[in-house]
């Protein structure tokens, strides 16, 4: 059977994620927005582009809910993005109305499939996106830790001269400005980044992978980063559709895991085809711990505050 993939909001995420499904050949595609004529006009160019990448995918674009029934992946992308200055929390009250009226709508007609929110401030946005949806807790994820992870590999390898393919990192902890890189399971093919580099070093790299979303909206200027995240949301989605069971970090319903009980927070899952299929639990140090604590309770602070409590 060939597998579906919606994407609810077709900016330069959900666009950039479109192309990356369509050039894999993955599934076929349905790119909805609210915005008249804008998604089909995107889906037909990537359509377009399908005979010259050998790709079978099928790409739709659309503004009517209905079209994106029977998805066995559904990205929630739709949202106002980050301008210079802004903190991802700042895009608190206008983002939860989109991704409540999104994920309430599209679980109707896909009441199978499993939801990845992109939307920010993220964490908060997937434990919307899970309270409107209904939906069983690993069946909705939220992107930001393999995003995070991401760019700390990347600084890491410019670093040491090595290719980003041999840096494994490890992120925690809310996608915000208080995650949690991990230097202790952060590696070169194993060989922890503390024995190659001194702490400052470290610091440093660690303090650029947490700014990283911030650095690219200052360079900017108009708009947020949306092909590495783009490129996270397709990590987390293959893993769905073709089971792999990745360990990923994403953000995830803990129920006691990690101490943090009925709250979405980025930790190390298994991901496969019924979403988060486990929770992976570090053996985190005091101090690693601790930060996390403090992470968790500032994704838990945003909910109060939307909650108007
Ligand atoms: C970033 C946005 C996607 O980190 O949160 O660039």
């Amino acid at each position: 059977m060939r597998k579906k993939v919606s994407i609810i909001g077709a900016g330069n995420v959900g666009a950039s994620l479109a192309q990356l499904i369509a050039h894999s050949g993955l599934a076929d595609v349905m790119l909805f927005d609210i915005a008249e004529s804008m998604p089909q006009g995107k889906a037909l160019d990537i359509s377009e582009a399908c005979p010259l990448w050998g790709s079978s995918s099928f790409v739709r674009g659309t503004n009517d809910y209905q079209d994106t029934e029977c998805s066995d992946v559904i990205v929630i992308t739709a949202g106002f993005p980050r301008r210079p200055g802004m903190s991802r929390d700042d895009l608190l009250y206008a983002n939860a109305e989109v991704v409540r009226e999104s994920a309430s709508r599209v679980v109707g007609v896909s009441p199978n499939a499993v939801i990845i929110v992109v939307t920010n401030p993220m964490d908060v946005m997937t434990q919307l996106a899970w309270q409107a949806s209904g939906f069983p807790t690993r069946r909705v994820i939220g992107m930001g830790g393999v995003l995070d992870s991401a760019r700390l590999r990347t600084f890491v390898a410019w670093e040491l001269g090595v290719s980003p393919a041999d840096v494994e990192a490890m992120v925690l902890g809310g996608h915000g400005d208080e995650m949690l890189p991990l230097p202790r399971f952060t590696t070169v093919k194993g060989v922890p980044i503390a024995t190659l580099l001194d702490s400052t070093r470290v610091e440093g790299l660690i303090g650029r992978a947490r700014n990283g979303g911030a650095e690219i909206v200052g360079l900017l200027k108009h708009g947020s980063a949306c092909y590495a995240p783009a490129a996270a949301a397709f990590q987390m989605a293959k893993a769905v559709l073709l089971d792999e069971k990745r360990l990923l970090p994403c953000s995830a319903y803990l129920d006691g895991q990690y101490g943090i009980i009925g709250l979405y927070a980025g930790v190390p899952v298994i991901i496969g085809k019924e979403g988060v299929e486990r929770i992976v639990e570090l053996k985190l140090d005091e101090a690693e711990m601790k930060a996390l604590e403090k992470s968790a309770r500032s994704i838990k602070a945003l909910i109060e505050k939307l909650e108007g409590r």
